[in-house]
Order: C-alpha cells, then sequence, then structure tokens
C-alpha cells in the first residue's frame, strides 16, 4: 500500500494538516503534493489518495474540483477531509443559515469520487481553523492523530 496525499491550501493550514498526515503514516510510501502538480501518471502510482481542501464559499477550492473531475480514480482508495470555521465562532445568523444549506467542501468531494468509482476507504473528516484564516485550533493535532489511527488500521486490513 502506497498513499498520495494531495492539498490546496491558501493560509497554509489544509497544508499543515496534509504533512501532520504523512508523517503520521507508519510503514507506507508515501508522497505529499500540492494539487497543482497533480497528473494522471502520479494517480496511477499509488493505491490510497488522500484529499485536502480548504472550504471556500461552502465549497472546496477551484483546483481540487478538477483534479477530482478531470482525472481516473476508478478502483483507487480514497479519503478526503476539508479545513473549515467551527460554527460555534460564528456570530452571523445568515451565514449560520447557509453553512447548513450548502454545507462544506468534504461531504462533495466525497460524492465526486465516489461517482467517479473510487472506494472510500474511510468516512471524510475535517479539522476547524480559528476565525476565518486560521490557525489550525490547538485541538486538531490530536484530532489528525486519532484520524491517523484509524487510517492505519483500514491500510492495514
Ligand atoms: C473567502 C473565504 C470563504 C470561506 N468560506 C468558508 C465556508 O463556506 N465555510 C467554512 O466553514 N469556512 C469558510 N472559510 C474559512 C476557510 O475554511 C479557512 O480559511 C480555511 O480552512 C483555511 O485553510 P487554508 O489555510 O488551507 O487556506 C472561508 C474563508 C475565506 C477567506
Amino acid at each position: 500500500m502506497n498513499v498520495l496525499i494531495v492539498f490546496d491550501t491558501y493560509y497554509g493550514n489544509t497544508q499543515k494538516v496534509a504533512e501532520l498526515i504523512e508523517s503520521s503514516l507508519s510503514n507506507v510510501e508515501s508522497q505529499l503534493i500540492k494539487v497543482d502538480l497533480i497528473t494522471q501518471t502520479l494517480v496511477d502510482q499509488y493505491d490510497l489518495i488522500v484529499f485536502g481542501s480548504p472550504t471556500r464559499g461552502f465549497n472546496m477550492t477551484k483546483k481540487i474540483k478538477k483534479s477530482l473531475k478531470n482525472l481516473d480514480y476508478r478502483s483507487k482508495k480514497f479519503w478526503v477531509f476539508d479545513t473549515r470555521m467551527d460554527v460555534d465562532d460564528v456570530d452571523n445568523k445568515l451565514l449560520l443559515k447557509l453553512v447548513k444549506r450548502f454545507g462544506y467542501a468534504a461531504e462533495k468531494m466525497e460524492n465526486i469520487l465516489i461517482k467517479q468509482k473510487a472506494i472510500k476507504a474511510m468516512d471524510y473528516t475535517y479539522y476547524y481553523v480559528k476565525e476565518s484564516e486560521g490557525p489550525l485550533y490547538e485541538t486538531m493535532t490530536q484530532k489528525v492523530k486519532d484520524d491517523l489511527i484509524r487510517l492505519n488500521e483500514t491500510i492495514l486490513n
């Protein structure tokens, strides 16, 4: 099993999570790339692909969307995550309504990959940033570690 981790980022938070993920993977070959560098040849070399995107305007970034829609992931295993604001931090009723209605990046990334006939290795997850630009909440480091215990179990099985 080898793992390709693909991320996009504006302020570095999603990159930080992606780096933590890569350093927490045990006993597997892995590569970490910014989404700009993804190619079909690279995708074809990996068994599991992890995608991370910031949530922007209730969605994934355009580059992540393009990379999911334009390449072939048939029969590839995947896991996706996003970074997002914590709704408890949002003191704006209209924004809260919109978030409830339009959601976040991760579930939409998952849906595209399922349509692409990729295989979900693990349910999507998310990591909270403070305010709108971060940094990540301190508790997120532990959350990554907990998620990676699950991912490592999935990889081993
Ligand atoms: C223009 C803009 C739109 C955003 N839209 C959302 C959103 O719809 N939902 C949300 O939870 N967070 C939203 N955020 C907060 C981002 O999710 C946050 O900036 C991101 O997780 C930071 O990741 P990055 O450092 O990798 O770019 C938005 C931030 C900006 C600047």
